[in-house]
């Protein structure tokens, strides 16, 4: 099973020791394995500096498929109270979406739907970077314009938003190839910066 990763850094170096820092959650939302997203918000949660990074998966969260029937007959589940309080708990979230036919991927719609049973404003007024890739040219830009127009009304508290377009070609070796992306995305990341 995927694991959720933790990693402390201070001015950009990976630390040991524990001192108190402003907690930042990644997220790719897709349950793939391979998740482009996934790796793209460990990338860019990656650049910010002085920051507990902690990289979840949505694969950790066991959620059967939302229904009113299964809510009403056995409860909201564990996990969704988990993955809400990672959120909780955290000082700054990076999400970036998957695009699945112009919409969310059906797992991070269903982790969506779940913890809005459990508080509406989910997503607490954490400043947000909110993402999407996909390996087309748009970048997942339909998917992130659903999320902005909505995530509003559910504590959404987005300080940056930007597609990522043609992740295999622009993502290479650690590195944003296209000069102009790479200024967007530090500027993006640089908004996050100062929120926290
Ligand atoms: C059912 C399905 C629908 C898709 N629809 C879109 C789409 O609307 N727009 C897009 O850019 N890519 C679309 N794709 C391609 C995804 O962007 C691609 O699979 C990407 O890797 C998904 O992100 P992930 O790797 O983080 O899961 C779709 C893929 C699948 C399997």
């Amino acid at each position: 099973m995927p694991s959720n990763t933790i990693i402390k850094k201070r001015n950009n170096n990976k630390i040991n020791y524990s001192i108190d820092m402003k907690k930042v959650i990644a997220l790719g939302g897709s349950n793939s394995v391979k998740s482009i997203n996934k790796v793209l918000a460990s990338f860019v949660v990656n650049k910010l500096i002085d920051v507990e990074v902690k990289v979840l998966d949505l694969n950790n969260y066991k959620l059967p498929l939302y229904g009113i029937d299964v809510e009403e007959g056995k409860g909201i589940p564990q996990d969704a109270y988990k993955l809400l309080n990672e959120i909780k708990e955290s000082d700054g979230i990076v999400l970036s979406l998957a695009e699945h036919n112009g919409t969310y991927s059906t797992a991070f719609k269903n982790a969506f739907d779940w913890m809005s049973r459990i508080e509406s404003k989910l997503w607490s007024e954490k400043p947000m970077l909110l993402m999407s890739t996909s390996p087309g040219e748009r970048g997942g830009a339909t998917v992130l314009e659903v999320a902005k127009a909505r995530f509003s009304y559910m504590g959404g508290n987005i300080v940056a938003e930007m597609s990522f377009p043609s992740f295999f070609e622009n993502l290479k070796d650690g590195k944003v190839v296209d000069k102009s992306l790479n200024s967007k995305l530090e500027m993006a990341i640089e908004k996050l910066q100062t929120a926290l």
